[in-house]
């Protein structure tokens, strides 16, 4: 059974997995780099990892076109709800665990702020670990180097999505020393290239990392995808 992630600019991606659409942190109306607008995504689930309008913009208009089930921080799954009525939201906290209809979700720790873009207290930052079939595929999101990536890699992770943009996250040589904690089967880059303060150049990056980790590296432009083959 095929995982297929795409990406979909910024830091979005979408994951379909047999007739599930789970769609993470959807930017795309107003994203430079976005290949395709909200309009355009259907979704069962949408994963949101903060509040930062480059990651909760387009929420709201998918979830309520699509009946989606909105999955966050609690106070950001309350905002939806209350804001913008989103009728499926399920809260979480760090640490939390999920069994939803296409597997399971863990929220992990992220280092980075969440106020969401009407000045509510977003609570903190969040990142992903998805577990679909066999397969772990771990989405970082918004977040700084941080040791207890090793906690995560206990997991043995197949996927993981870094961000490489660096000034709001991460940038290259750290997101190479979290791959060295990771230690996943492959990885894959976001969160750059949207504006010029985070371009970065990807393919130098791959190179660094093919020459200095077990990790193999893939970068996508945005509208392409990533097959996973999953039992
Ligand atoms: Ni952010
Ligand atoms: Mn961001």
């Amino acid at each position: 059974m095929s995982i297929e992630l795409t990406w979909l600019g910024h830091a979005c991606w979408l994951i379909k997995y047999q007739d599930h659409r789970i769609l993470l942190d959807p930017y795309l109306n107003d994203s430079p780099t976005a290949p395709m607008k909200a309009a355009d995504v259907d979704a069962d689930t949408i994963l949101v990892s903060h509040g930062h309008f480059d990651h909760v913009a387009d929420v709201a208009e998918i979830a309520n076109r699509c009946g989606s089930t909105v999955i966050a921080m609690f106070e950001i799954a309350e905002w939806f709800a209350s804001k913008h009525q989103v009728k499926n939201t399920i809260g979480m906290n760090i640490g939390g665990s999920l069994e939803l209809p296409f597997g399971s979700i863990k929220m992990t720790p992220a280092v980075h702020s969440s106020q969401l873009p009407d000045g509510t207290y977003g609570g903190v930052a969040a990142g992903f670990l998805v577990l679909m079939g066999d397969k772990k595929i771990y989405f970082a999101c918004d977040t700084a180097l941080f040791s207890d990536m090793k906690l995560i890699a206990e997991k043995e992770i197949d996927v993981a999505v870094l961000p490489i943009g660096d000034q709001f996250t991460m940038g290259p040589n750290d997101s190479v020393r979290a791959v060295k904690y990771l230690n996943a089967k492959q990885v894959l880059p976001s969160h750059y290239n949207t504006w010029p303060p985070i371009e970065q150049d990807a393919a130098e990056w791959a190179e660094v990392v093919k020459a200095g980790t077990i990790t193999q590296p893939f970068v996508l432009l945005p509208g392409e995808t990533h097959v996973i083959e999953s039992n």
